[in-house]
């Protein structure tokens, strides 16, 4: 097995998508995103919205009526994806300093493993900074062991061992009865999810992921590939063992005018998840829903699709219904994807969602990028922030 020891490794290697399975290391099985949690101002309303707008299901609660003194929580579910919202319940905690400095936020993006004290062991030892020490919970349902390690900024990765636990999420959780329960949109499991970082510190969280997870690399943008006329970013991709979790990582690079990446590290006050993606068997189905739900969607202009099939092929969706929906199309050497982006679904210029359907093609959008950026460009010229 390959070994990726330092950040030259890292560079020198040829990452093809079979390549990946060989390179990342086996140190860290990691068998799904297990769930994302956000802290926010009011997980209530959040919740609502999530429900309304995304079609997520109503699934576990925590707060005052279970024992929980200081923090609610709610925890959504759509297929395979878990989103747990948590808001402070009292002044001057970590929560709310959180909240104060990033706004509404991804702080927990946890991974499903086997054993999360080995998860703990493994990565501290290689260099992680701890989180959460593995910690036993239990209730009437079982027990799980939970570990954390920090990411980039304030963001943490927390290990879930759950094989020991049936109940409905974790312990101190109860089944969320609600007589308001809008139907799914389509969205299927977490595709990847992307960190922003700052100036000159990609290589340093390719590394983190590549040397404390054995994650790969598997795609490499440059800021050739991804600059506009006014913005610019760099972006890798990396991935573990198994590719089922899949961490692009973009850092600001100069443009005439400020970077997308430099206006969410401005807003967010530093590194934190940039967008969250998830997959549906139906974009068209999915987005039009979601539309319907109040969802934002970037806006894409028309042009865009004047050369779409010279550009990407033959496809099996008719292009003046993609169109009509502003949905993306790009293909790579495995085949195509069609992708689209949320606006902000929070105040400030940060988090977004991506809605992804892939047909073959395992690569992230790249040729998709120049026309997004100078969709969002057009966006950040509104709020004068470009
Ligand atoms: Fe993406």
């Amino acid at each position: 097995m390959a070994e990726i020891k330092n950040l030259q490794d890292i560079q020198n290697y040829d990452y093809s998508l079979e390549k990946i399975f060989h390179d990342a290391e086996d140190f860290l099985p990691l068998l799904g995103t297990d769930y994302v949690e956000l802290y926010v101002g009011n997980a209530k309303q959040s919740a609502h919205y999530y429900k309304t707008a995304f079609g997520f299901q109503s699934e576990a609660y925590a707060g005052l009526e279970t024992g929980m003194k200081d923090r609610v929580s709610y925890v959504l579910k759509q297929d395979k994806i878990r989103l747990v919202l948590t808001t402070p319940l009292k002044e001057g905690g970590p929560l709310n300093a959180h909240i104060d400095k990033h706004g509404d936020g991804v702080k927990v993006v946890a991974l499903w493993v086997e054993d999360a004290t080995k998860a703990f062991e493994e990565t501290t030892k290689r260099g992680a900074k701890p989180y959460m020490e593995p910690t036993r919970e239990e209730d009437e349902n079982g027990w799980v062991v939970r570990s954390g390690i920090y990411t980039y900024g304030e963001t943490v990765h927390i290990f879930v061992e759950r094989k020991h636990y049936n109940g409905i999420f974790l312990p101190g959780y109860k089944k969320w009865d609600s007589h308001y329960n809008p139907e799914p949109v389509g969205l299927k499991f977490i595709d990847h999810m992307v960190g922003n970082v700052g100036w000159n510190e990609m290589n340093d969280w390719v590394e983190f992921y590549g040397k404390v997870m054995g994650f790969a690399q598997i795609v490499s943008f440059d800021d050739n590939d991804i600059s506009t006329e006014y913005t610019a970013l760099m972006s890798k991709v990396m991935s573990n063992g198994n590719g089922r979790i899949k961490f692009p990582i973009n850092e600001p690079a100069e443009g005439k005018k400020k970077s997308q990446i430099e206006e969410y590290i401005d807003f967010y006050n530093g590194p934190g998840v940039q967008h969250i993606a998830v997959a549906t068997n139906d974009i068209v189905a999915t987005v039009s829903e979601m539309r319907d739900r109040g969802v934002e969607f970037l806006y894409v202009p028309e042009t865009y699709y004047d050369d779409l099939l010279e550009r990407v092929g033959q496809i099996d969706e008719d292009v003046e219904l993609l169109k009509s929906h502003g949905i993306l199309i790009d293909r790579d050497d495995e085949g195509y994807l069609l992708q689209l982006f949320t606006k902000p679904v929070v105040d400030r210029p940060t988090m977004f969602f991506e809605i992804i359907q892939r047909k073959g093609a395992q690569s992230f959008g790249k040729g998709n990028f120049k026309a997004l950026f100078e969709a969002i460009e057009r966006e950040q010229e509104n709020r004068g922030t470009l």
